[in-house]
């Protein structure tokens, strides 16, 4: 019986497998149920008891042989074949994966980071659900101010006190709580107020905040540093002007108005037809502000301004409709190229 597998195995070793034809004529003659290999294990019954066990061994031995040769036979055949080395061109360039691109937001907010690090600003954060004090009343907002109404802002369950901040201006408070002057920092990040959503409005959306405390600081630097900023994000020709507003948390305030660059002053929609738009909200921190801080406001003087991310990018690409930020629509997200320098 033994010298019957051995010579077996032989045949099976040299049993050539070229094609699919020999594949299936070995799987017959060895494998399959009237192959030889089954036939060996219904011959195992006549083995006198003291031999089975060596001759089984032999056996299963055997079978191995035979069921991984066929396995690796059907392997080669299935994928070696001669027609796909063929079609393999090894010049030609690979063929890149699709990589997701950055978020037209997120390439505004790099830009105008980038623009106010090489001032000397540094990049502060500070939390989205915030408390009264930090959002409103270290900011010099009366008791009664129309911000507070439930109509702007989105409180945190029934708490009064707990809110989501409605401007990044509460980083500032934060800042100055932490750190001495001087202070130059930038603090970008998410907003919400309790608004309807349209093409105009949304009920989240995100600033960038600007402080710079420091002695002797003036609205001359506010002005230059904002001029600059404008120039760097949109070209030299840009023209800026300051219009007299109101902040609680800034005296004198100013709104800062760019000329449109759609028209290029010329008037169009998205200037309202005045060769102007506004761009952002300023003015020299309030004393009151300072001193809710812990800063002397005898010794300190400074400057903040507030800009929305969304209204950057739409001068920069021309987006006319705030939903699109929001809706991860790809054929909106895809037109965005890196613009990182
Ligand atoms: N917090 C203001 C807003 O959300 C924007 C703003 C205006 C911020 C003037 C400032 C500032 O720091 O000085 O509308």
């Amino acid at each position: 019986m033994e010298q019957k597998i051995k010579s077996i195995e032989a045949e099976a070793k040299t049993f050539s497998i070229a094609s699919n034809l020999e594949l299936e004529n070995f799987r017959l003659k060895f494998l399959s149920k009237k192959g030889l290999i089954p036939a060996l294990f219904e011959e195992m019954k006549q083995v006198p008891a003291e031999e089975k066990k060596k001759v089984g061994k032999v056996l299963n031995e055997l079978k191995q042989l035979a069921e991984a040769k066929f396995k690796t036979a059907q392997l080669e055949l299935e994928t070696g074949s001669d027609e796909i080395t063929e079609d393999i061109d090894l010049s030609l360039p690979v063929v890149s994966s699709k990589l997701g691109n950055q978020h037209p937001l997120s390439l505004t907010r790099y830009r105008i980071i980038e623009v106010f690090e090489r001032l000397g600003f540094n990049l502060a954060d500070g939390p989205e659900i915030e408390d009264d004090w930090h959002n409103f009343t270290a900011l010099n907002f009366p008791p009664n101010h129309p911000a507070r109404e439930m109509q702007d802002t989105f409180f945190v369950e029934k708490n009064p006190d707990i809110l989501l901040r409605t401007h990044t201006s509460n980083v500032q408070i934060r800042l100055m709580k932490q750190q001495k002057p001087p202070i130059r920092a930038i603090m970008p990040g998410r907003v919400y107020r309790n608004e309807a959503i349209s093409a105009r409005a949304h009920c989240f959306f995100h600033q960038v905040e600007g402080l710079y405390i420091d002695k002797n600081v003036g609205f001359a630097d506010l002005k230059q540093t904002l001029y600059h900023f404008a120039q760097e994000m949109y070209g030299k020709d840009i023209k800026i002007r300051y219009r007299p507003s109101f902040f609680p948390f800034t005296e004198p305030s100013a709104e800062i108005d760019i000329s449109c660059l759609i028209c290029k002053g010329k008037g169009c929609n998205i200037c309202k037809h005045s060769g102007w738009v506004e761009i952002a909200g300023s003015g020299m921190v309030h004393p009151n502000v300072l001193r809710n801080c812990g800063i002397d406001p005898e010794e300190y003087t400074g400057f903040a301004f507030g800009m929305g991310i969304e209204r950057v990018t739409q001068l920069l690409f021309q987006v006319n409709d705030l939903r699109l930020y929001s809706e991860n629509d790809i054929r909106f997200l895809k037109q965005f190229k890196t613009v990182l320098s």
